[in-house]
C-alpha cells in the first residue's frame, strides 16, 4: 500500500508500507524527513510525532504520556507513529509532519 507523508509546507513523499509495519518503520525506511523514531519504536523518544488521519484509533495511554514529550506540541490528531499499526485499508492515508521549530 502506499502511505503519503505531507510537510507543513505541503509537499507530500508516498511511500510504500506492508500491513503489520508500524507507520513509522515505514516512514523511517524511506528516509521521511521530520519522522526520526530515534527510540526503534519502544515508545520513548516521540520524534515519530504526526498528526494522522482520522478514524485510526486513540493513543493508548502510555502513548498519550508521550505525546506530552513531543517537540512540537500536540494537537488533536497527534499520535506517536510507532504506535499506529500499517493496515490494508490505510492505502493512500496523509499522515501531516509536524512543523519543525
Ligand atoms: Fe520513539 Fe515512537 S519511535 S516513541
Amino acid at each position: 500500500i502506499t502511505l503519503i507523508f505531507r510537510t507543513a509546507a505541503g509537499t507530500e513523499t508516498r511511500v510504500p508500507a506492508t500491513p503489520g509495519q508500524s507507520v513509522m518503520e515505514a516512514a523511517v525506511m524511506n528516509g521521511v524527513a521530520g519522522i526520526e523514531g530515534e527510540c526503534g519504536g519502544c515508545l520513548s523518544c516521540a520524534t515519530c510525532h504526526v498528526f494522522a488521519p482520522e478514524g485510526l484509533g486513540t493513543p493508548g495511554p502510555d502513548e498519550d504520556a508521550m505525546l506530552d514529550c513531543t517537540e512540537v506540541e500536540r494537537g488533536p490528531r497527534s499520535r506517536l507513529s510507532c504506535q499506529i499499526a500499517v493496515t490494508a485499508a490505510m492505502d493512500g492515508a496523509v499522515f501531516d509532519i509536524p512543523a519543525a521549530e
